[in-house]
């Protein structure tokens, strides 16, 4: 038919993989909303930092979950956060949250939270979404169109956290890398885990246009079979 009908893509993976350029890029090209969900998980660990709730106390996060109002805009050329209306797309980057996310996003509340606002903004996405987290195919949007599941070695990904983070020790990030990934694959509220319809990807030796590429043909193979 000549209707085309939203599309809903999840990209899952651990951090260092790509996850965000690959959205974004696949988003814009494609005319879809971007999300990203890890954002969000900051956003709220910003707000828990900012309020002085102690993030190892997962009673007194789970009581404040349902405080911060955060709004995300899904425009993937110009991504926002806002954090009770104040720009928190700053903030949310750094060392610090980025140490206290982990504990944070455990927290069931916080998921439960988290994950209806992910939910509500899919369902509102006029011509469709792209969704980039840990727990997207298998938790928030378990029935997407298309699920991709981004992987690369723990080299490459720390090469690339390090070459974001501008300056920064490659073996120290590294280890953080994989101590952060170790705590979000192995909590008992939603881990990061590859959904069993999931396509994987390893992006170790491919470029960051081949991965875009990559995955705008599966959206666009997925289409021509609806
Ligand atoms: O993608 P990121 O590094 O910005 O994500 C930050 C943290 O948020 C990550 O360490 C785990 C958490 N997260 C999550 O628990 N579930 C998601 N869907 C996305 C992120």
């Amino acid at each position: 038919s000549d209707t085309v009908h939203p599309v809903i893509v999840a990209i899952d993976g651990p951090s260092g993989t790509g996850k965000s350029s690959t959205s974004r890029a696949v988003a814009a090209e494609l005319g879809l909303s971007y999300l990203d969900t890890g954002a969000q998980y900051r956003a709220i660990t910003w707000w828990m930092i900012t309020n002085g709730i102690d993030v190892a106390d997962a009673a007194a996060v789970a009581d404040a979950a349902a405080k911060p109002a955060i709004v995300s805009g899904t425009d993937p050329a110009h991504p926002t956060i806002t954090v009770d209306g104040v720009d928190a797309s700053g903030p949310i980057r750094t060392q610090e949250v980025t140490a206290k996310v982990s504990a944070v996003s455990a927290v069931p509340e916080v998921r439960t939270r988290i994950t209806g606002l992910q939910r509500s903004i899919a369902a509102a996405a006029p011509n469709g979404i792209v969704v980039e987290g840990r727990d997207i195919g298998t938790t928030v949007l378990p029935d997407a169109d298309l699920k991709i599941f981004l992987t690369a070695s723990p080299e490459a990904r720390a090469a690339r956290r390090a070459g974001e983070l501008k300056g920064a020790d490659v073996s120290a990030t590294r280890e953080a890398l994989i101590k952060r990934d170790a705590a979000d694959s192995t909590r008992t509220a939603s881990p990061l885990a590859k959904a069993a319809d999931a396509v994987e990807v390893d992006t170790t030796e491919l470029t960051l246009q081949q991965v875009i590429e990559c995955v705008v043909t599966l959206v666009a193979e997925k289409r021509a079979a609806a």
